[in-house]
């Protein structure tokens, strides 16, 4: 790909588009079926660079993956020690970091890019060595050492909103002696517990609480991969900013995800919801956007962060649209993510000519309307790729984004999808 693209401004996007799948769902799909006995199917597979990385770690560690298409064909096995490398994935790297503590016998090292060997670690290295794992780090970041052995099973309360920290405790939790509580601060996606309960693991919510039985095997399930909503956010701001008419089909409406449609309940955006059904115990269903409607400004508070997590550089976007300040709180995760996310996403609005301050746990978004547009280098990072190509779209004068293969870590086709 090109080191920039060029985005000019777009009069009235509308789309009418298959969902793009779920990375969460097909990270675990592919995970934990390379992991369990026997044969499996993950169709309609999210072909981007994180999944294929945790495809990669997977076969390295000897289960066998081939990939025809969007769907995989797994022979699962008892893993064995391996160099990994993770690429640009968070959530390869933490979720193994789970799986793999209770290989007893077996070592393992986890390596990232320069982005990922500059994330935090400790949040899941800290509990599972209270569960007897042996991991060195680095500082508590990457490249991390996971000796396999036995473990035990704790209590823990989650002192952040991770569904990746969960996921590992998990994990690591079935291989166990004893039984895990895991509570969490807030709610975050269960993907992981859903798709375990289908592999016959014991599993339970209790409130905020997951009660994990130690000692269980996993049997292999195939399944077929809802449509990411995170995903689905950037050509539906897209279509509400333009004025267009956007419809995204089989999105994944997992109540632990649906934080963005809460967020146009607030606006009073006009958008509907049809031909819900389930897809393998996720919800999932067609969204059209069709206008800002009332275009009052939102407010995204603490409680709300875990269930729109990643949309919240292109929910700034559509902040911009609104008819007063719209404020982002309780966000200080996002300042470790893939990039700095607050810094990085005031830094794309001023640089279009929109108005933004930072704040330690969030941003203010001031209203101006239409961006007048500009260049901006995302930096690696695919979501701010991403929604500066939104902002970019829906500016007076269109602008480029420098350096956008990074993109196709979470959406292979965003590019045609925007321009085509
Ligand atoms: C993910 C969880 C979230 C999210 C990430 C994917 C997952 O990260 O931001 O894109 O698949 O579990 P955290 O667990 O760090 O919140």
């Amino acid at each position: 790909m090109e080191n920039k693209i060029d985005i000019p401004p777009i009069r009235k996007f509308s789309r009418s588009l298959s969902c793009v799948p779920d990375k969460s769902i097909t990270h675990r799909a592919l995970m934990f079926n390379a992991a369990a006995n026997g044969k499996s199917e993950v169709r309609g597979m999210l072909l981007g660079e994180d999944c294929l990385s945790t495809a990669d770690c997977m076969r390295r560690m000897g289960a066998e993956i081939q990939i025809n298409g969007d769907t995989a064909r797994i022979t699962g096995t008892n893993l064995h020690g391996a160099d990994l490398y993770c690429g640009n994935s968070g959530t390869t790297m933490r979720l193994l970091c789970g799986l793999l503590s209770a290989q007893n016998g077996q070592t393992f090292t986890l390596s990232g890019d320069e982005s990922l060997s500059a994330r935090p670690m400790r949040r899941v290295i800290a509990p599972l060595e209270s569960m007897g794992a042996v991991i060195d780090s680095h500082e508590g970041k990457a490249p991390l050492t996971v000796r396999g052995g036995r473990l035990h099973g704790i209590d823990y309360r989650m002192p952040v909103a991770s569904a990746q920290v969960k996921s590992a405790l998990i994990l690591a939790a079935l291989s166990a002696e004893g039984d895990t509580r895991i509570t969490e601060c807030e709610r975050t996606r269960d993907h992981s517990e859903i798709l375990l309960r289908q592999m016959g693991a014991d599993v339970r919510q209790e409130g905020v609480t997951v009660c994990v039985r130690g000692g269980q095997t996993l049997s292999p399930v195939s399944v077929t991969v809802a449509g990411d909503i995170s995903s689905a956010a950037f050509p539906l701001v897209c279509g509400l900013i333009t004025g267009g008419t956007v419809t995204v089909r089989n999105v994944g409406l997992n109540p632990t995800r649906t934080g963005v449609l809460t967020v146009f309940d607030q606006i009073g955006a006009a958008y509907e919801i049809t031909d819900r059904s389930d897809n393998g115990g996720e919800p999932v269903g067609t969204v059209t956007v069709r206008s800002l409607g009332a275009a009052r400004p939102f407010t995204i508070t603490r409680d709300m962060i875990p269930l729109l997590v990643d949309e919240i550089p292109v929910l700034a976007v559509l902040g911009c649209f609104l008819s007063g300040n719209s404020v982002v709180t309780g966000a200080e995760e996002l300042r470790v993510k893939e990039s700095d996310r607050i810094a990085a996403t005031v830094r794309m609005l001023r640089a279009f000519g929109g108005k933004a301050e930072e704040s330690a746990d969030g941003m203010a978004i001031e209203p101006v309307g239409r961006l007048q547009g500009g260049v901006f280098d995302p930096e690696g990072d695919h979501r701010m790729a991403m929604s500066a190509a939104v902002a970019l779209a829906g500016s007076f004068r269109g602008g480029a984004v420098l350096h956008p293969a990074c993109a196709a870590v979470s959406y292979p086709n965003f590019w045609e999808m925007l321009l085509g």
